[in-house]
């Protein structure tokens, strides 16, 4: 449900440069999605309708995925996260009440955790609540530093720590909820004396704390969740963790997958109760799958299959856009894309459909308790009945009537005694 006034800006505008790479970091997918777009969603998700994106170094490819889901600041020149902020400021002009500041590099924030912050802001009246995580290993994030009340003295970048403030282990997130009212205030005084000559956002505390404003963080509990991409070993570790979220989500529905560190199933994939998920599978987005179905090893299901209950599909098999209905067995070796595929049906190994020439992709359609014999080629658009048998080896140009028997390919010819010869 959408949380009354509140507004959401994220930060897209900053170079990326650790990535090593010609795109924005913030465009390299996680499981098949931006970062930036699976931040923006998180935000949406916790219930703010109104986002801001700031946007600069790049900005046509973070436009391209983000589209009109938000609005846009621009931030011409990447002078720090500071700077990021004042140019959405205009947005924040005449209103009150809290705005929601985060990093767009943190993809795989829970809905709930950016909720709890906002709450826990309003509750405790705070000017400035900060999501902090402490963490046993020295990670280059912003340091906290805690008055002995507990409010916020001031975060301290790693580039600019001394000896003893490196070893702090309660660091920064770059997830924020300010008062907008205060938070303008303290914009206005923003200086960039530091080692990066950056206006940081987070001397913003500071500046409040001064002030006399409260100021206070809120530690995370999972530290897996929010973590950001600075790097492509970032990259790695937060897909391993998102991995490692969506597969035991599917563990407690009651799903068995074998190696959990080994299977690859991408978000909004339902699967049914007691269906076994061999080990190197790969399940895209948009996918539905029953119950006790077999899947793999080494399957590739791609996005809108839709499978029935007790659907088999084994060793090397790939399928796109695939209804298949209860019972039928895709054991080995295919390609089935863009097909329907009735009940019971069986799909002998290296059975590929041709769906596209080129052009355009066609559908190929089976009916119902039908047996495609081994190698066989359904060149689509083509429909095969009830009931139908098809010969292996086959290359199936025409539709095939039900109950019938399809054989379509050149007969054998033995020439006896010619290798003698
Ligand atoms: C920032 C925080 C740091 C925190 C860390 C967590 C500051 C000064 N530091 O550091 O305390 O521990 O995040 O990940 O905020 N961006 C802009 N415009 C800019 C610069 C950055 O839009 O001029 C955007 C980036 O695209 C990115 C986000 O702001 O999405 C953070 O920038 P980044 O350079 O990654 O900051 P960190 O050094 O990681
Ligand atoms: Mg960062």
């Amino acid at each position: 449900m959408a949380q009354e006034d509140i507004l959401a800006i994220v930060m897209a505008a900053g170079k990326g440069t650790r990535m090593k790479s010609n795109k924005s970091k913030l465009v390299h997918k996680i499981y098949g999605k931006e970062i930036i777009k699976r931040a923006i969603e998180n935000v949406k998700n916790a219930g703010i309708d109104e986002v801001i994106a700031v946007v600069g170094y790049q900005k046509e490819q973070i436009e391209e995925v983000l589209g009109d889901s938000v609005k846009y600041a621009i931030q011409e020149e990447q002078l720090g996260t500071g700077h990021a902020v004042m140019k959405a400021s205009k947005f924040l002009e005449n209103k009150s009440g809290k705005v929601l500041i985060l990093n767009g590099d943190h993809p795989i924030m829970r809905p709930e955790t950016l909720k709890n912050l906002v709450s826990v802001s309003k509750e405790r009246n705070e000017s400035a609540t900060i999501l902090t995580m402490v963490h046993d290993k020295t990670i280059p994030y912003g340091k906290i530093i805690h008055d002995e009340n507990g409010n916020i003295k001031e975060i301290i970048e790693h580039k600019d720590c001394n000896a003893e403030q490196i070893n702090i282990k309660e660091v920064n997130l770059g997830m924020y909820c300010f008062d907008i009212k205060e938070l303008l205030s303290a914009l206005k005084e923003l200086k960039n004396d530091n080692m990066q000559e950056e206006y940081y956002l987070t001397d913003v505390i500071k500046i409040m704390y001064n002030k006399g404003l409260k100021t206070g963080s809120v530690v995370v509990s999972d530290n897996t969740e929010v973590l950001g991409v600075n790097d492509r070993m970032d990259l790695q570790v937060l897909t391993k963790a998102l991995q490692l979220r969506i597969n035991t989500e599917h563990l407690k529905n009651g799903v068995t997958i074998e190696d959990i560190n080994n299977t690859y199933i991408y978000d909004d994939v339902k699967i049914g109760m007691d269906t076994i998920i061999h080990p190197n599978t790969t399940i895209k987005s948009d996918v539905i799958i029953g119950e006790e179905c077999e899947i793999g090893p080494n399957a590739y299901i791609r996005e809108k299959c839709r499978l029935a209950n007790k659907v088999k599909v084994g060793s090397f098999v790939e399928i796109k856009n695939a209804i298949i209905g209860e019972g039928t067995k895709v054991p080995h070796l295919s390609y089935m894309g863009d097909c329907e595929i009735g009940a019971k049906s069986n799909i002998g190994c290296g059975t590929i459909t041709c769906n596209y020439d080129g052009f355009n992709k066609s559908k190929t359609i089976i009916g119902e308790h039908s047996f495609i014999g081994s190698n066989t080629n359904l060149v689509a658009p083509v429909t095969l009945g009830k009931n139908t048998f098809v010969a292996a080896g086959s290359t199936i140009t025409d539709d095939v009537p039900d109950d019938s028997l399809a054989i379509a390919r050149e007969r054998q010819v033995n020439k006896e005694g010619w290798n003698k010869k």
